[in-house]
């Protein structure tokens, strides 16, 4: 992608973001924070305002004119998410509250009552506590026993140890696609190839992949897959789960209410088809429908184009970082073109706090985030009690990162000059 087409990226999509057009401590805004969660832009913003102003009804329920408008609208967004990720039905989108619910979805309906005693759970370091703690509580209960790839020396996803790990007692494979922390690509079409020659399923937590690159959970041949709609320009409360659909259908509810049955007894019950099944109550109509519009909106500006245009902005990224010889980068280089990672780069500055950087930074209108990500065992793992995360979207700029850089150089110097 030439310049020309970058501007032209930046130009078409940066006035559908209002909320950037602000200062704070009398400095323009630059958001760089978009791995917590993304700018929502107008066409969103629109279709949440429009359904509670004008078809504002519960779905599913009534045949008068607003409930039917209703549930066309929220049953038309889940049309939109499966054709986004290729999903081979509709009935395969599960709609839910983000991807820690859709995970643990899995955990509390599929693993609970498949895994037994000595059955393996094969995760990762490198995993987002979403992707973590749903599977302890489940080997607790179970007596399944978890296994965690570890890093490359170019701390990337260890192919050939995760390979070492499968055997036939593995029984579940839950892994990230990209890491919130370390922006490697995992190769999850090649780990589910793996892991099916041993008859395991696989999770993939699409999370920082959803909002960035095009995703085909066909061509990956994943078990599940699950994302949040609030990094991918939708509301927040909205997330999915895809799932094969035999498998979906083979999995007890994991909620019980109104929604997701077909007929009611005193004593028992029986069970929607999918979708429904797994989605008991009310459901979050206007996000589901905002998410829809969000879909909408990243497939008009094109999921490839995108993609590339963070590839050049993590390429101009990275050459920036690289003058600052005090930073200690996490998680694998870009190729030269800036691909082969994602469009974030978590660091710290030899003892500086990475608080105490976000907060100099926030002076000057730059928002990162400081901390541990929700990746504590990731962190412990790199002997790193937090790091600091610039993490971009297809809105920002160039200009954005040069005065990202200029603050983080003035921070650096100025904690050098404290700390000798
Ligand atoms: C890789 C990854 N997985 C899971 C999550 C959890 O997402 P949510 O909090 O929306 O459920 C996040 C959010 O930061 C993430 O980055």
């Amino acid at each position: 992608m030439t310049i020309i087409q970058e501007k032209t990226l930046s130009a078409l999509t940066r006035p559908d973001f209002p909320i950037l057009n602000q200062t704070i401590h009398d400095k323009p805004l630059v958001y760089l924070d978009n791995a917590a969660t993304s700018q929502k832009p107008i066409a969103v913003l629109d279709a949440i305002e429009h359904y509670y102003r004008y078809d504002n009804a519960n779905v599913h329920r009534g045949v008068h004119t607003l409930s039917s408008r209703a549930t066309d609208a929220y049953e038309g967004a889940r049309d939109k998410v499966a054709a986004f990720v290729n999903a081979a039905s509709r009935q395969e989108i599960v709609y839910t509250r983000n991807a820690s619910e859709a995970i643990n979805l899995v955990a509390y309906s599929w693993a609970l009552n498949t895994l037994k005693q000595g059955d393996e759970i094969v995760l990762s370091v490198m995993e987002h506590h979403s992707n973590l703690v749903p599977w302890q509580i489940i080997a607790g209960r179970t007596g399944a026993v978890l296994k965690h790839v570890e890093l490359t020396e170019t701390e990337e996803f260890d192919f050939e140890q995760f390979k070492s790990l499968l055997s036939d007692k593995t029984k579940l494979v839950s892994v990230v696609h990209v890491s919130n922390t370390l922006g490697c690509i995992n190769p999850v079409k090649e780990i589910c190839a793996e892991a099916h020659k041993v008859g395991a399923r696989v999770l993939i937590d699409a999370c920082q992949s959803v909002p960035h690159m095009p995703i085909d959970v066909q061509e990956i041949d994943c078990d599940w897959l699950v994302a949040s709609g609030h990094k991918m320009c939708a509301p927040t409360g909205i997330g999915f789960l895809y799932g094969k659909l035999d498998l979906l259908r083979s999995q007890p509810p994991f909620m019980g209410g109104g929604e997701m049955i077909a007929d009611v007894f005193l004593d028992h019950s029986t069970y929607a088809d999918l979708p429904h099944k797994f989605e008991a109550g009310t459901p979050a109509i206007g996000e589901a429908i905002a998410l829809g519009a969000a879909v909408d909106y990243l497939t008009n500006i094109g999921m490839d184009r995108i993609h590339a245009y963070e590839e050049e902005l993590t390429d101009y990224l990275f050459r920036q970082l690289a003058t600052i010889p005090e930073l200690r980068l996490y998680g694998p280089k870009p190729n030269a073109d800036g691909s082969g990672r994602a469009a974030l780069a978590s660091f710290t500055a030899g003892d500086v706090h990475p608080h105490d950087l976000s907060t100099i930074l926030d002076q000057a209108g730059v928002a990162i985030r400081a901390g541990h990500h929700c990746t504590q065992p990731l962190h412990r793992y790199l002997k790193a009690q937090s790091t600091a995360r610039a993490s971009l979207y297809f809105y920002n700029t160039r200009e954005e990162i040069d005065v990202f850089i200029v603050a983080l150089k003035d921070a650096v110097e100025f904690f050098g000059s404290i700390f000798g």
